[in-house]
């Protein structure tokens, strides 16, 4: 089939959208319309050069949901017409980590980046040339191996729940599955983007009692507090740490870093109480380091790394889905704007100006 999908070719250049060819799902393989897919930084990280992508010209996004289209052979989970959420991380169901409650570290499926297992690719572009690609929502239609799938209930508008498989399950999933945030506790989030605001919500459904929020945006903070931030700190005009450490009397019991840079991985370390954690959630650049005082690591503060959130996507998008029902999670004040796939390069001007939680792509 032909289907419109927005293609990365290289660094700081627009990313192109454009027709391009589709091949039906083979075994185990699932052809999904994709109803609504998140701008998410990830995706720009590649296009502003912080990490660097794993194979182009690539079909980007990866944060969506849509509906099932046609299965390939030997697919039984899933049918046309179900409703389904994508989970950025595989689940072969059968490794160390899908054994051990922790397929965000699944290790059992030897795709190489960009193919399929099978070696090969589905997009194409219109000349035949094929195109990388992983999940690949950022376009009508794609076709996607039966794991990385996960089933939801029917009866809510599954637009609303494009963002569950990557802001809301790394941010929620980073508090209370990875960091384990106690009932009570202080918390500090640097970054108030679409996930660090999933970092709050997460951090009010753990029962923190102070919540500050930190960016060099100012604009942001009326999401911060939306989402359920107590406290603001302006970082582009005073020093986030003393100002941290004075409003807590020493420092917060956990601090999240949800931005991907060296300088904010070590404030938000700084930042925290003797005993504290500190909780590494943004995309580290390629090859990126950091280097940390040995003497407050010493008095039992913990640096740790939070991947998907540790999330169980077929147990937690679920849990997700029934908190936004019952008013217990934000997920429509996630989606500020819409915009259809031709304004993907606006789509990320939106999440750089600060002016929206998330913009949602209507493919
Ligand atoms: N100090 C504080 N805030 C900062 C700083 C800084 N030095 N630099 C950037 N920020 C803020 C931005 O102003 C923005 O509000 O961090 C926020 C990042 O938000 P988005 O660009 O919307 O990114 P998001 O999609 O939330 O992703 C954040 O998490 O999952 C990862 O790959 C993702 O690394 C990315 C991070
Ligand atoms: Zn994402």
């Amino acid at each position: 089939m032909r289907t419109m999908a927005a293609v990365f070719y290289a660094p700081r250049q627009p990313i192109r959208v454009e027709e391009v060819n589709l091949s039906d799902p083979k075994s185990g393989e699932v052809l999904v319309r994709v109803a609504a897919t998140g701008a998410c930084h990830s995706d720009y990280h590649a296009v502003d050069g912080h990490t660097k992508a794993a194979a182009v010209p690539l079909v980007m996004g990866h944060e969506a949901a849509g509906v099932v289209e046609k299965v390939g052979p030997n697919v039984t989970a899933f049918k046309a017409g179900d409703n389904v959420v994508f989970a950025i991380r595989p689940m072969c169901g059968k490794c160390k980590y899908c054994s051990t409650n922790r397929p965000n570290l699944c290790n059992g499926i030897k795709a190489k980046p960009g193919f399929m297992v099978d070696g090969t690719q589905r997009f194409s572009k219109a000349d035949g040339t094929p195109l990388f690609h992983g999940l690949a929502t950022f376009s009508q239609y794609t076709v996607v191996p039966e794991w990385t799938l996960v089933k939801v209930r029917d009866d809510v508008p599954i637009e609303k729940l494009a963002s569950i498989g990557c802001a809301v399950v790394t941010g929620v999933g980073a508090v209370v599955n990875t960091a384990e945030v106690k009932p009570g506790s202080t918390v500090a989030v640097y970054g108030c983007g679409g996930v660090g605001l999933n970092v709050i919500q997460g951090a009010v459904i753990a029962g923190a009692s102070r919540i500050i929020a930190v960016d060099i945006a100012a604009s942001k903070f009326k999401f911060a507090k939306m989402f359920g931030a107590t406290d603001t700190v302006l970082a582009s005009e005073t020093d986030p740490v003393k100002a941290i450490v004075d409003m807590t009397d020493g420092g917060v019991d956990y601090a999240f870093e949800v931005i991907g840079k060296p300088a904010t991985v070590r404030q938000a370390f700084e930042s925290v109480c003797a005993g504290g954690t500190a909780c590494m959630v943004g995309v580290p650049p390629t090859d990126g380091e950091v280097t940390i005082p040995m003497r407050p690591l010493f008095l039992d503060r913990k640096l740790i790394g939070s991947s998907a959130g540790t999330g169980r996507p077929r147990h937690d998008f679920p849990w997700f889905i029934e908190l936004y029902l019952q008013g217990r999670l934000k997920l429509d004040e996630l989606q500020t704007r819409f915009r259809p796939l031709t304004e993907i390069n606006e789509a990320f001007q939106d999440m750089l100006s600060g002016t929206v939680a998330r913009t949602i792509i209507k493919p």
